[in-house]
């Protein structure tokens, strides 16, 4: 029975470009988990798209004396070529700025508000009078009240994960004039998130299969106390608060994005003629796994939860599992100062899959985790090209030459040629259940572990001096050693997709790897097939890269 699987994606800002940052923080582990789950024949919707909304955008807009329509336009855009070329496969990216998603959030606004869980009340609110108007979330900043830093948003605290509303900051400026804001009242909706603080700690407690950071955060955050919300802001931009006589409040732009993964599901369901289909995924059994940074964890675990306990009848996620950050050569991302790695630049120079390889191998799953121009060079030429590539390429060129390019008949396979079967099995199992639990990194460990085994075997047997002296046992080899390599390809299929598939017709084999589904038999390689010429699967970077590249880092 196949089950169903919701892969819903933190929705990226349309504000700037996508770095390798957010890459192994969300977008690449769900692609991976969604490849895999569609691999094994299960119904997947994987569903995400830009942030449009908020003061994030506004702030780019005014800065570039654009609209804020064109900045998201830009970037949407952008994100849509990005995913093309990394192979991140959604079953939709859309953006909130959509009909479908305006009615999908007002429709949950009025529910919560008709169910007692949002109610209206006067708030002192930061208050320009250089610039004459109120100052919500990133138009402010200072210091953070709960730990301190003095690089605090108006919307959230980097430094200790905490989201925050404006007037909580400490020593506050206006971040357009630089001016200390007065405060006025004004009057917003309120999400009662106090009425939740006891179910979500019991829901919460109760969730033994999310990762102990996301888990341990989340406990704190709710044992420390919940209060209630603002979820409306003085804005211009946005969707418009759906109560008679607040049209011109907009909706808060993080209550509004996570209704994004509902406002998707319903989008692809009426994309794909099947307007019924997100029901399934959203009101019958149905795991929603949700991927994101860790500063995203409090809108995942605690205010999306709470906004669906209110709302009633739609599932609870089943697992949050995000990742900690990827520091850049040991120190933090930071776009301002331009050290990042953004995907086009990178795209525009490299393959996607060394890319992709590099951050699930470093996939910051329980700590942060460091990429550098050098890693990325050392495991491209010595992972990618010299076991993986180099396995395939010794194997493919050696039937060329000495089969006729046909897949050879094996003789009766012998112990060493068993064992080699045997640890491709464990290996193929093993990567799965690491991949069911979301443990990206030690599933690929898994599978290039199969790579450097089969490589000592190849080593061992020697097939290209056994071919002169005993043919049928070089044939036996390169059997064993092209359904180990077949074995492979799936395996890594869900992180190097491309490879995978050229991989697969190298192999002579019929139809997509994605028909094909996740599963292995040795016998999946049929004798007597002719196999095309192989081409490399990946190709030798120059140590001068490292340089080069480092050379960009920050200017
Ligand atoms: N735009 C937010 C960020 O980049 C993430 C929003 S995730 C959503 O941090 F669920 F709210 F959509
Ligand atoms: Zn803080």
């Amino acid at each position: 029975m196949p089950e169903r699987i919701l892969v819903a994606v933190a929705w990226p800002y349309a504000n700037g470009s996508l770095h390798v940052g957010s890459v192994a923080g969300a977008y690449l582990p769900a692609d991976i988990f969604a490849r895999y789950h569609r691999l094994k024949g299960n119904d997947v919707a994987m569903v995400s798209g830009s942030d449009a909304h908020g003061t994030p955008v506004t702030i780019t807009a005014e800065q570039r004396g654009v609209s804020p329509e064109q900045v998201a336009a830009e970037y949407q855009a952008e994100f849509l070529d990005n995913w093309d070329r990394l192979g991140i496969k959604f079953d939709l990216f859309t953006t909130t700025h959509t009909k479908n998603h305006a009615d999908t959030a007002q429709d949950m606004f009025l529910k919560l508000y008709e169910n007692g869980f949002m109610y209206k009340d006067t708030r002192s609110q930061p208050y320009c009078e250089t610039d004459n108007r109120f100052l919500p979330d990133r138009y402010v900043e200072g210091t953070c009240p709960h730990c301190g830093d003095t690089g605090a948003r108006g919307d959230q605290c980097d430094a200790c994960g905490r989201p925050l509303d404006p007037e909580d900051l400490i020593d506050m400026v206006c971040r357009t004039c630089g001016q200390s804001p007065i405060i006025r009242d004004t009057e917003h909706f309120f999400l009662k998130l106090s009425a939740f603080e006891d179910k979500l700690l019991e829901w919460m407690r109760a969730q033994d299969h999310f990762k102990p950071n996301v888990k341990n955060f989340t406990i704190s955050y709710l044992e420390g106390g919940l209060h209630d919300r603002a979820m409306s802001r003085d804005l211009e931009w946005g969707i418009p608060v759906p109560i008679e006589g607040y049209e011109d409040k907009r909706i808060y732009v993080w209550f509004e994005a996570v209704i994004g993964y509902l406002s998707a599901t319903k989008e692809w369901s009426q994309n794909i003629g099947q307007p019924d289909r997100w029901k399934e995924f959203w009101q019958q059994p149905c795991r929603a796994y949700y991927f994101q940074g860790k500063d995203n964890i409090p809108f995942h675990t605690v205010i999306w939860p709470a906004m669906l306990m209110g709302y009633e009848g739609l599932n609870l996620p089943h697992n949050v599992s995000a990742n900690e950050y990827v520091n850049l050569g040991g120190q933090k991302v930071s776009t301002s100062r331009n050290w990042a790695v953004w995907i086009p630049d990178y795209l525009e120079r490299y393959d996607p899959d060394p890319l992709r390889y590099t951050l699930a191998a470093n996939m910051p799953e329980t700590s942060d985790s460091d990429f550098t121009w050098l890693d990325f060079v050392r495991r491209n030429n010595n992972e990618l090209v010299a076991t993986y590539g180099n396995l395939v390429n010794r194997v493919l060129s050696m039937v060329q030459r000495n089969f006729e390019g046909r897949v050879p008949v094996p003789g009766n396979l012998d112990s060493a040629d068993q064992d080699l079967l045997d640890q491709a099995r464990v290996h193929f199992e093993n990567t799965a259940t690491e991949l069911e639990a979301c443990r990206f990194r030690p599933a690929l460990q898994s599978a290039m572990s199969l790579g450097q085994a089969a490589n000592r075997y190849l080593d061992a047997q020697a097939p290209w001096k056994a071919v002169r002296e005993d043919v049928q046992d070089a044939a036996t080899t390169l059997w064993v050693s092209l359904s180990v390599i077949n074995c492979l390809k799936t395996m890594f299929a869900p992180y190097l997709p491309f490879s995978s598939a050229s991989l697969h017709t190298m192999l002579g084999l019929p139809g997509s790897v994605e028909e094909e589904g996740w599963a292995w038999t040795p016998d999946a390689v049929k004798f007597g097939t002719a196999l095309p010429k192989p081409e490399p699967l990946f190709t030798k970077l120059d140590e001068s890269v490292i340089e080069e590249e480092t050379a960009r880092l920050g200017k």
